[in-house]
């Protein structure tokens, strides 16, 4: 009995060293880090090899791999290499790639779930960052998270807001990334 009673209070009295020694664990409100970034995609359609910088890789066995699947390309996976730029001119200098997939898996609208990094090696920014998150392509602003990184954005986490910016005939899109990050390093 005495020996329990010893064991709580030493349990108390270890929860309040810790709670009160690691001030700095309490949530951040505002980003220690905001990053805005395009990436652009060019899913190949049949035609355009060269230029694409994504492909279907799967589709369900009442489609193919050049054009999406119907209903709302439900069973679709692509994977993409796509370059980064800081502006949203296709043609500006890439300043990393965004590289991973998508898949659609809803029946009912165009939802993506997105698995995907940006991997940058340059003076400005040398890392990686790691996504992941749910994405109702028809909402005009999406939040998705921001699970990790290496280098520039060791044991980094936060959101990234993702826009459309434009779209393009099953064939083109420009998205608009606004990362946020709330744990820095
Ligand atoms: C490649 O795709 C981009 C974006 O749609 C377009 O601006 C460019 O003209 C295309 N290039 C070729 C050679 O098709
Ligand atoms: C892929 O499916 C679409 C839509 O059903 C069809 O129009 C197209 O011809 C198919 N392409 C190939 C290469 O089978
Ligand atoms: C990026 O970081 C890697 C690993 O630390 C290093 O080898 C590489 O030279 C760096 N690249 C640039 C452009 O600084």
């Amino acid at each position: 009995m005495k020996s329990t009673l010893v064991f709580f209070s030493f349990l108390l009295f270890f929860f309040f060293l810790v709670s009160s020694a690691y001030p700095g664990m309490k949530r951040q409100r505002h980003p220690c880090k905001n990053l805005v970034f395009y990436f652009h995609d060019i899913i190949y359609n049949g035609h355009n090899a060269a230029n694409a910088t994504s492909a279907i890789v799967s589709a369900p066995q009442w489609g193919n791999l050049t054009t999406f699947a119907s209903p709302f390309r439900f069973g679709n996976i692509v994977v993409f290499d796509d370059p980064i730029t800081l502006d949203n001119n296709f043609h500006s200098v890439p300043v990393g790639r965004a590289q991973g997939m998508y898949l659609y898996d809803t029946k009912n609208t165009y939802t993506a779930w997105l698995g995907f990094s940006f991997a940058f090696n340059s003076a400005q920014h040398n890392g990686t960052i790691h996504f992941i998150g749910v994405d109702p392509n028809l909402v005009k602003s999406r939040d998705i998270s921001v699970v990790g990184g290496t280098g520039d954005f060791f044991m980094h986490r936060g959101i990234a807001t993702l826009m459309t910016d434009s779209y393009e005939d099953s064939v083109y899109f420009r998205l608009h990334v606004n990362i946020k990050f709330y744990e820095c390093w």
